[in-house]
Parts: structure tokens; C-alpha cells; sequence
């Protein structure tokens, strides 16, 4: 168990609809851990599903906010928006699924391979989701050592 005392903690805002400035917290982030001299593995790994959870913050959610965690031996992400909710997880895990709309499919989203990617790139991930309440993933990537 970690209780995230003894990790560094940063928090990102994510605006929703905005795609002027989706991505900028995954980019953050990933710099940061540049600076700290996280394997390049690790950072891979967390750049690719940070980016993914916040992208559909931005397209599903209306925004919602990041904390991440710097801890010893992982880095644990938790996202948590406002949002619709998912009405069925395990649909929603399939690659290729998607309620992107056409405008937003436009963009080169809604490819349904966002949460497909989350999974691959975590060593750990669950979903929280109420219809009408909103959606908390929890994201657990593990610091090679
Ligand atoms: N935070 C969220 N709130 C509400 N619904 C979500 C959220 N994240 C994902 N979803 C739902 O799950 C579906 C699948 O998500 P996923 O990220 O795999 O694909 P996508 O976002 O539609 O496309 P892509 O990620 O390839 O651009 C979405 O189309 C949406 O219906
Ligand atoms: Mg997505």
C-alpha cells in the first residue's frame, strides 16, 4: 500500500472542450520526469496513458483535474472529471468502441484506442464511473529498477 506521504504531488486542471490546450498537462508531466531522471521506459509508459486519460477528460468529460505522484518504486496518476459517466466499462475497453463525435472524429480522435492504450501502458488501472456523477481512473506504472 502507498498513502502517497512520502511522494512528490503534483496537480493539473484540465479544461474541457479545449483543444488548444489538451495535452499540456501530460506534456508537463513528462518533462518533469525528464528532469528527474525517470527511465526512458517509465516515462514512455506514463506519457502515452497520462495523455490518453486526458484527452478524454477534454473530448468525454468537460475537463476534470490530474493529481499525480512521484513515489518510490511507481507512479501512481488519478484522474477525476464531472462527466457523463461510462455505461459499460467493458465496452468501453474495447478497441475500436467510441462516442467520439464526428467533429471531434474530425480532429483525429475517437479511434476507440485510448483506454486500449491505457491498459497496455499500466501495470495497474481501474474505473470508477457513475451515470451522471463522473468517472476516476486510477493508473499505476511501475519504476523500473
Ligand atoms: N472520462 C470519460 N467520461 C465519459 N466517457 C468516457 C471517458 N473516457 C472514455 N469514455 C468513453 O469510452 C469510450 C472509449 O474511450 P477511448 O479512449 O478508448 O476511445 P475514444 O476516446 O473514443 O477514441 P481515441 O481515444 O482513440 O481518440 C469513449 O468513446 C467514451 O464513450
Ligand atoms: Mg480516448
Amino acid at each position: 500500500m502507498c498513502d502517497h506521504q512520502q511522494c512528490i504531488h503534483l496537480t493539473y486542471n484540465v479544461s474541457g472542450d479545449d483543444f488548444t490546450t489538451a495535452g499540456e498537462a501530460s506534456s508537463n508531466f513528462k518533462k518533469k520526469l525528464m528532469d528527474l531522471g525517470v527511465d526512458r521506459k517509465t516515462i514512455r509508459r506514463v506519457s502515452i496513458s497520462m495523455y490518453e486519460g486526458e484527452i478524454n477528460m477534454v473530448i468525454h468529460a468537460n475537463g476534470g483535474v490530474i493529481d499525480a505522484y512521484i513515489c518510490t518504486d511507481h507512479i501512481d496518476l488519478i484522474l477525476k472529471d464531472q462527466g457523463p459517466g461510462i455505461p459499460d466499462i467493458d465496452k468501453a475497453m474495447q478497441v475500436g468502441y467510441s462516442t467520439a463525435p464526428a467533429q471531434v472524429q474530425a480532429l483525429g480522435f475517437g479511434a476507440g484506442m485510448g483506454l486500449p492504450n491505457i491498459k497496455n501502458n499500466t501495470d495497474d488501472l481501474s474505473i470508477e464511473t457513475e451515470l451522471g456523477v463522473g468517472t476516476t481512473l486510477r493508473m499505476r506504472i511501475n519504476l523500473e529498477d
